[in-house]
């Protein structure tokens, strides 16, 4: 799960893909990242983990890191919230195989940035449940 600064969308891309795969007994190895370095080391924002938490979801224990070029290697999906982060992610892959492995979370939809408006938390939430309980489906047939 990939966002621009991993304290907002993606830890709660996270957070919501654990928890979902964990209810279907998926044996799942998910992980989320930035493509910014500003917050690095620090835990999620706030306003994400409450609303993570108002859905009994804990994200607190996130902590923040960069993309790095091996997750291309460690995961076989790589899932990106906007299409910024959708260009900034293909512009760091290697070949074919890596450019194959990314994805708009929502398929051809954005998953907004919340950061600076407080009431976008919740809406964002549900936008990303959605496209975890979406890529699932796919990914069970
Ligand atoms: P995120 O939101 O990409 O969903 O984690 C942001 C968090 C921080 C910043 C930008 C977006 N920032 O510029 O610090």
């Amino acid at each position: 799960m990939v966002c621009l600064g991993n304290i907002c969308r993606s830890p709660l891309a996270e957070g919501i893909m654990r928890h979902l795969a964990d209810e279907r007994g998926l044996d799942w190895h998910i992980d989320s990242a930035g493509t910014g370095d500003w917050h690095v080391g620090e835990g999620p924002d706030q306003r994400s983990t409450r609303t993570a938490m108002s859905h009994g979801i804990d994200i607190s224990k996130q902590v923040c890191r960069l993309f790095k070029i091996s997750d291309f290697d460690e995961f076989d999906l790589i899932l990106v919230m906007d299409k910024s982060n959708l260009s900034d992610i293909l512009a760091k892959a290697r070949n074919e195989e890596d450019v194959k492995k990314v994805k708009l979370l929502l398929g051809d939809k954005i998953v907004p940035d919340p950061y600076y408006d407080d009431a976008q938390f919740e809406p964002v939430f549900q936008l990303i449940e959605q496209g975890c309980r979406e890529i699932i489906k796919q990914h069970n047939k």
